[in-house]
């Protein structure tokens, strides 16, 4: 009889433990910012170029991969805007973003995150931009306060990958955790689904 008291204690307590461990994750508030710029010359991802259309709508790249995130996640999904336009054609904002780069501009973020403070875990999504974030990225960290949360960068590239920007990221907010999801190339875009949700489940983040 002991025995059987024994084990059921044991159970009970295990069960406990794992649905309060879930109910932590669970409980987590995330954000999945991204920046994204289709080009408007380009076809489409599985071509190479840098958007991507699903049932004839239009996304970017690093967009299509943002909306996964949140459907996965429940995250709320926040698009980065800026005040400059850039050219939507291949060549021009290959030379547009290198003189931002190089220059060191940071552009101005139109749209305005609502209760950043509130958020535990954020997502930010970016193109590999001359093997580094584009410079709105930059902006995007001096603009609000990440300490104490959570930060997932995650990239679409050419071939590149992160390049270093997901040490530049953990060297410019010191006082945030930051880990990031394998980057994802652009060719790879409408079938990175899976992948993602492996990774989201194995991190406690999926809903
Ligand atoms: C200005 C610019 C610079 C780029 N530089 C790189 C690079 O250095 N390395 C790389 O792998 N891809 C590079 N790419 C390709 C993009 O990272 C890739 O197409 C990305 O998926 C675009 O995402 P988006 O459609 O969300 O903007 C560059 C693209 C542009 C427009």
């Amino acid at each position: 009889m002991k025995k059987i008291i024994f084990i059921a204690a044991v159970l009970f307590s295990i069960s406990f433990f794992v649905s309060e461990s879930k109910a932590q994750s669970k409980d987590k508030k995330i954000l999945v910012t991204y920046f994204t710029l289709p080009e408007t010359d380009g076809v489409d991802a599985s071509s190479g170029a840098s958007r991507v259309v699903v049932n004839d709508k239009l996304y970017g790249a690093t967009e299509y991969v943002a909306n996964e995130i949140s459907e996965l996640t429940g995250g709320d999904l926040f698009q980065i805007k800026t005040e400059n336009t850039y050219p939507g054609t291949h060549k021009a904002l290959i030379d547009y973003a290198k003189k931002e780069a190089e220059s060191k501009t940071y552009p101005v973020i139109t749209s305005k995150i609502k209760n950043f403070q509130d958020y535990d875990v954020v997502f930010v999504g970016y193109p590999n931009w001359w093997y580094d974030m584009p410079m709105v990225i930059y902006s995007l960290f001096k603009d609000y306060d990440f300490s104490g949360k959570t930060i997932i960068p995650f990239c679409t590239h050419g071939g590149s990958g992160f390049s270093q920007s997901v040490e530049t990221i953990a060297g410019l907010e010191k006082n945030a955790k930051v880990i990031s999801i394998p980057a994802i190339s652009r060719s790879r875009v409408t079938s990175s689904r899976s992948a993602l949700e492996k990774w989201l489940k194995e991190q406690g983040l999926a809903k």
